[in-house]
């Protein structure tokens, strides 16, 4: 038999939303785990609902490959990690009502106001929430700051998703997170919020609508011209639409005769921030961009704009010489 990794459980982006029921082998339940960090309480909660399948979503990759160490350790099969932004994923990651429950153990609580976008209770999460959550479903954080439930508390209690939450204060669990551990042995108390979602509730989803299947990659533009002289033109030119923002940074043959070029590529929506290759390659006086085959990237707005940009950059370009 095959010695499990734990990558076996790491999802790369692709077909989105994500496919629950063929990803669990059908089991019958679907829970969501936001900043799982080192993953200690998230393996030992898919071991104890072996009829769940645990989605865990993280931000840093760090924290995601120690998770993956555990998950192979214990053998599981009904966790699975993947490594994004929950606050501007979790909507394009997830149908509506996927989920029985969503759970958050100490999340940054971003206490400064310049950071206030980045709470749970910035709209865009609290939508994003009320969509994946089943009509039904429980939300539930932990916290060792009070005014952070608190807020949470008031934010969920004004949203039209969500009929009831609730806030614990003192509360004693039997499975700790390695945070939860060095808050109590500083005294300090933990506070649980709850909350039903009651009424379904969706939201718009960016990055859906294209065909993923392989081999039918939608970004692909021709620019009609052949590949320009030079790519050194390109470092550092930039654009924006809407809330998508990008920049070439550098640029790098591919190809001992000139004819394949890498564009490093850093693009944001809304602050989510993607750094990629896009390709371009020429073939019969005519240039083909589009997202190196290597790169795995969510297809947000922000991607598609820069390589509709790089594709116009080069047929400029190419014009010229
Ligand atoms: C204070 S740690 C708590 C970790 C763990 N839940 C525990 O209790 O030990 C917060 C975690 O949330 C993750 N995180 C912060 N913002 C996030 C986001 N927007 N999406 C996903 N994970 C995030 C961080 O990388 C970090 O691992």
């Amino acid at each position: 038999m095959t010695k499990m990794t734990g990558y076996e459980n790491v999802l790369s982006p692709r077909g989105l939303p994500l496919n629950l029921r063929r990803l669990s082998g059908e089991l019958p339940k679907a829970a969501l785990e936001i900043g799982f960090g080192n993953g200690e309480y998230t393996v030992k909660w898919a071991a104890a609902n072996p009829d769940t399948l645990l989605m865990g979503v993280e931000v840093s990759f760090a924290s995601l490959t120690r998770c993956a160490r555990r998950i192979a350790e214990m053998g599981l099969s009904n966790l699975k990690v993947i490594c994004v932004d929950a606050r501007f994923m979790m909507k394009e990651l997830f149908a509506d009502e996927a989920f029985d429950q969503v759970m958050m153990n100490f999340p940054c609580p971003w206490p400064k106001t310049r950071h206030a976008k980045r709470r749970v209770t910035a709209r865009v999460f609290t939508d994003g929430l009320a969509a994946v959550l089943k009509t039904g479903g429980l939300f539930e954080l932990v916290t060792d700051e009070g005014w952070y439930a608190e807020e949470a508390f008031e934010t969920l209690s004004r949203h039209e998703a969500f009929a009831s939450a609730a806030v614990e204060v003192g509360v004693s669990r039997s499975v700790t997170t390695k945070y939860e551990r060095k808050w109590l042995a500083m005294g300090k108390d933990i506070t649980r919020l709850t909350a039903v979602k009651a009424k379904k509730f969706t939201v718009d989803r960016e990055t859906w609508g294209f065909d993923w299947s392989e081999g039918d990659m939608p970004l692909h533009m021709k620019t009609g011209k052949p590949a320009p002289d030079g790519f050194a033109f390109l470092r550092g030119e930039s654009g924006a639409r809407g809330e998508a923002r990008w920049v070439f940074k550098e640029c790098y043959a591919a190809s001992e005769n000139g004819k394949k070029f890498l564009v490093e590529t850093v693009s944001t929506d809304d602050g989510f921030e993607q750094r990629y290759y896009l390709q371009v390659s020429e073939r019969g006086g005519d240039s083909l961009v589009k997202p190196d085959s290597a790169t795995r990237i969510f297809l947000t707005p922000s991607v598609r704009f820069a390589v509709e940009d790089l594709a116009r950059r080069l047929a400029d370009a190419a014009s010229r010489s």
